[in-house]
């Protein structure tokens, strides 16, 4: 097999090993036998092979995260040890850094050194920062009326008490965050949890797996399925025994996922796709501004679902603007993730390729104007340059609908409400850009803007204490800060009488 991390590292030897599942502490092959290819999208070679679990694997991990759920170490646990164990993955991830950066760019093509500061310290300051809410997790009292029962006396409280057991579902554009995103607030309820990561990067889930049995989560919490989404993903969706199921990946899958659901009414979060606007006025400071515009898009090779994938500039620096983004995009050097010069990867698999590609063709079809890049670059994985597209307005399926890939469309606007009505022009509402030095300017665009984040003279700025998440098909619930723990919680009113 073709190991392609450096030679002796910790990645290189596990990749190396057999990869299994995580059913009940145990490391387990898919019942079925079955095993899936895993590649690396910067050569297109096969680096692993993963069990395809699907229906019955995912049984057997609901019905390990039931018991430990319902009687086990875990649901004894006083909420201080609880803290303290999600706080130790948190640490033992830190210790591992460098390995689950190496295995993270392997598997999803990103540059090393952006996987190991946004996306493995991101992921352990998710466990250090729900590690707290352990134990800060708690109801309210009410002092009640009744009117209808004079002289009578009560006491009326709240308890905030966990779901249960949660199927997460995950993609592959930042694998171990968004299962950090996920499993973090879970624990943090006492929840327990099936794990389904996309099946295109499932590598850094299995060994945050590993990590968390070192770090002394009991068996049979964090159960990790890997499969195909149609199988796996599916039977997780819509298995009777799972109370809620929290999903991030496509708006159409979303809604399959809201109609798997339906059958027994189970509690869902969903955070969605997007195609944020990105507005820069001519008062903006350009020198962060062009570059902000830049990385907007082209962080992560612009598979992210907040990507400002529609650009929105002022008339009268239009040019400047446009000229300065191109600029940028036609510097960024693409390579393999493992070779520290690179500055963008390839992106994630030959599907999102084609994908990609068919946009980019669509584009030129229906006259859209490239300015930079538009096209695939070598024959070997799956690379596409920074692109800038001029003059996609609503119609243009590049201008209507997310790419997830790093390609930007450029738009002139006059004024706050113009480019208010048009920033609203998307069935999403995920996220936003405004670049100025106007307060006024600023303050009145912002309510006007359907997103759940406004990122002002900034952009992709994420903190685990902030909530992430969206309006309209954007999505349902927020992740992260305190709001992601109410989203793993049922408040029981309790009314004594005295
Ligand atoms: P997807 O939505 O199919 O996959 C995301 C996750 O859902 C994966 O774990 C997958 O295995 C699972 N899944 C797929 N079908 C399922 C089903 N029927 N039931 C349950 N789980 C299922 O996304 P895909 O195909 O990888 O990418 C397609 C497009 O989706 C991208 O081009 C992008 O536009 C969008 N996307 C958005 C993401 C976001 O962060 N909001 C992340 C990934 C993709
Ligand atoms: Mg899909």
């Amino acid at each position: 097999m073709a190991v392609t991390a450096e030679a002796e590292s910790p990645a290189a030897r596990f990749l190396e090993q057999p990869k299994r599942m995580l059913v009940d502490g145990d490391w387990v092959e898919a019942r079925n036998g079955s095993t899936f290819e895993v590649f690396d999208p910067a050569l297109g070679e096969v680096i692993a092979h993963v069990p395809g679990g699907d229906a019955e694997d995912v049984d057997l991990a609901v019905a390990a995260a039931r018991r430990a759920f319902e009687d086990s170490e875990w649901s004894r646990m006083t909420a201080s040890d609880r803290g303290r164990v999600i706080w130790r993955i948190g640490d033992v991830i830190l210790e591992h850094a460098d390995e689950l950066a190496e295995i993270e760019s392997i598997d999803n093509g990103k540059p090393v050194g952006i996987a190991r500061v946004a996306d493995v310290e991101l992921a352990a300051d998710m466990f250090h920062y729900m590690a707290g809410f352990a134990t800060k997790i708690y109801g309210q009292t009410f002092p009640i009326s009744v009117l209808y029962a004079p002289g009578a006396q009560f006491h009326a409280y709240t308890l905030k008490e966990p779901i249960g057991v949660v199927g997460q579902i995950i993609p592959w554009n930042f694998p171990l965050l968004m299962a950090a995103w996920k499993v973090c607030p879970a624990l943090a309820t006492g929840c327990t949890i099936v794990l389904k990561p996309a099946e295109q990067t499932p590598l850094s889930a299995i060994r945050l797996g590993e990590l968390t049995q070192e770090a002394g989560l009991p068996d049979g919490v964090l159960n990790i399925v890997t499969g195909l989404g149609e199988t796996a993903g599916a039977a997780v969706a819509a298995h009777p025994g799972v109370d809620k199921v929290a999903f991030t990946g496509s708006t159409e899958v979303g809604k399959l996922i809201v109609q798997a659901a339906s059958n027994d009414l189970k509690r869902v979060t969903l955070e969605l796709g997007g195609k944020s606007p990105n507005v820069v006025f001519a008062d903006a400071d350009l020198e962060t501004a062009i570059p902000g515009a830049a990385n907007a898009i082209f962080f992560n090779h612009g598979q992210c679902c907040c990507a400002g994938s529609r650009l929105y500039i002022e008339q009268k620096i239009y040019d400047e603007v446009l000229q300065g983004v191109s600029d940028h995009a036609g510097k960024i050097k693409l390579g393999r993730g493992l070779d520290p010069d690179t500055e963008m990867g390839p992106l994630v698999s030959a599907e999102q390729l084609d994908r990609v590609k068919g946009f980019l063709d669509s584009g030129e079809r229906e006259g859209v104007r490239t300015v930079t890049g538009g096209k695939q670059v070598g024959d070997r994985g799956y690379f596409v340059a920074p692109t800038v597209l001029d003059g996609a307005s609503p119609g243009n399926k590049v201008y209507d609908e997310e790419i997830f890939g790093p390609v930007v469309t450029t738009l002139p606007f006059k004024d706050v409400s113009e480019v208010g009505a048009a920033a609203n022009e998307t069935i999403y509402g995920l996220a936003a850009g405004i670049w100025t030095n106007d307060l006024t300017k600023a303050h009145r665009l912002i309510p006007q803007l359907r997103a759940g984040t406004v990122w002002v003279n900034t952009y992709n700025i994420f903190d685990a204490a902030l909530p992430f998440g969206g309006y309209k098909q954007s999505g349902w619930g927020r992740e992260m800060g305190e709001e992601a723990i109410h989203e793993y919680t049922e408040t029981k009113s309790v009314c004594i009488g005295l």
